[in-house]
């Protein structure tokens, strides 16, 4: 995922430091070629050979000692690479930058680059609230350095706050979002749905479907990492909401309907993907239903159809994407949906075709479109499917 791209990790002197050898490993098994730039403070902590080991690339401590593979290691660092991130970034390293105070290899190496710069503070509560450290971090905010908030609970101090650096994977997510992928699809707002929904019989039990909304997640972290203004409505599944998207999770058809059609007047994309309940029962019981009672039939009331809705409100230049699982007849009925509808495009699956369906990581699907164009036939990692489906539904926007 990041083959091709180069990542300089700064690593200076927090305990957090021995969790960037994680961040430098996940980096390195995604294919970054990755430097690290070391202060004397974090060697402290962890060494460069630890480092070197991961990266096989000598790692950068010493001003003065310039590692042979290098002119002016500081300006090749600064122009090699699609992204510096300064994990963990101590209260000392955010006043040096904010200050111009360059007089180590990292920091100048930091101020002689223009490429993007992450910095995930790491450090004690107290000293992450000194509002001199608020004030240096929200002026290098003001000059376009990118930061990850601390998160909170127990600190090495033996504190508990705010203060601890992210998690590794965290982290890693962040860095694939600022660079794994050309920001195509900037300046746009894509909303998603995914998952199931649930309709309560009783407080304990519900109808719903298989779903595992993998394939909407995989849609809205496409539209993240391409850089669109990413709104995903889940139902209730067991996948981590992926970075960088606003994620709004709903249970029933019902507030599925609410928080769609509350956002989608501002989206320029709308993908359901959800697999909505058509129907849910026509009364909730309060109480948990006696087995007893012994109920032998359920009456259920038709819920709201979100898609065509949507397809009734539909903006000028928005494009309206729904899905279609079928077990037979698929391409008529999905053509059949898509102008009832009135989406721009659908995609259609067989939940019996091998490598298609709910659970599975890989989906075999047609893209039919209603202004006639020629149907494209996908199949594969449903990350693939995501982006191919973002692409051609970008493409649809006059
Ligand atoms: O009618 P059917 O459920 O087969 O249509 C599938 C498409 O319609 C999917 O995109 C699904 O998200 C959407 N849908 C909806 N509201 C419903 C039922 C389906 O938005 N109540």
């Amino acid at each position: 995922m990041l083959k091709g791209k180069n990542v300089a990790v700064c690593v200076t002197g927090g305990i957090a430091a021995f969790k960037a050898v994680s961040v430098v490993s996940g980096l390195v098994k995604l294919g970054a070629g990755v430097d690290v730039i070391m202060t004397a403070h974090a060697c402290e902590f962890v060494t460069p050979l630890t480092f070197r080991s991961l990266t096989k690339t000598p790692v950068v401590t010493d001003m003065f000692a310039e590692p042979e593979h290098m002119d002016i290691a500081h300006i090749s660092l600064a122009q090699k690479a699609d992204l510096f991130v300064i994990a963990p970034a101590t209260a000392n390293v955010i006043g040096k930058l904010a200050c111009g105070i360059a007089d180590d290899m990292l920091t100048t190496t930091v101020m002689a680059t223009r490429a993007p710069v992450l910095i995930v503070p790491a450090m004690n509560t107290n000293m992450y609230d000194n509002p001199i450290v608020r004030e240096n971090i929200a002026k290098l905010k003001r000059l376009g350095y990118l930061f990850m908030e601390p998160a909170e609970g127990p600190l090495a101090c033996g504190a508990s706050g705010r203060g601890r650096m992210p998690e590794p994977a965290e982290i890693i997510e962040r860095i694939k979002l600022e660079i794994a992928r050309e920001k195509d699809l900037k300046g746009l707002r894509v909303l998603v749905t995914a998952g199931p929904t649930r309709e309560a019989i009783d407080p304990v039990r519900y109808i719903s479907n298989g779903s595992s909304g993998k394939m909407g997640y995989a849609l809205a972290a496409a539209a993240a990492l391409r850089g669109a203004e990413t709104t995903l409505v889940s139902g209730p599944v067991a996948l981590e909401p992926p970075a960088g998207v606003e994620t709004v999770s709903v249970v029933s058809a019902t507030e599925m309907y609410e928080a769609v059609l509350s956002r989608s007047a501002d989206s320029d994309i709308v993908i359901m993907a959800a697999a909505v309940g058509d129907f849910r029962p026509e009364s909730v019981s309060e109480e948990k239903i006696k087995k007893s009672s012994c109920v032998s039939e359920l009456r259920l009331a038709k819920n709201p159809d979100i898609l065509a809705e949507l397809g009734r409100r539909k903006g000028e230049n928005q494009v309206l994407a729904g899905f279609c699982m079928e077990t037979e007849d698929l391409i008529s009925r999905a053509r059949e949906k898509m102008e009832r509808k009135n989406c721009d495009m659908i995609a259609a699956n067989n939940l019996k075709t091998p490598g298609a369906g709910f659970a599975v990581d890989t989906n075999v699907v047609t893209l039919l479109f209603r202004d006639g164009r020629e149907p494209v036939k996908l199949s594969g990692a449903k990350t693939d499917i995501a982006h191919e489906i973002l692409t051609k539904a970008a493409r649809l926007r006059k």
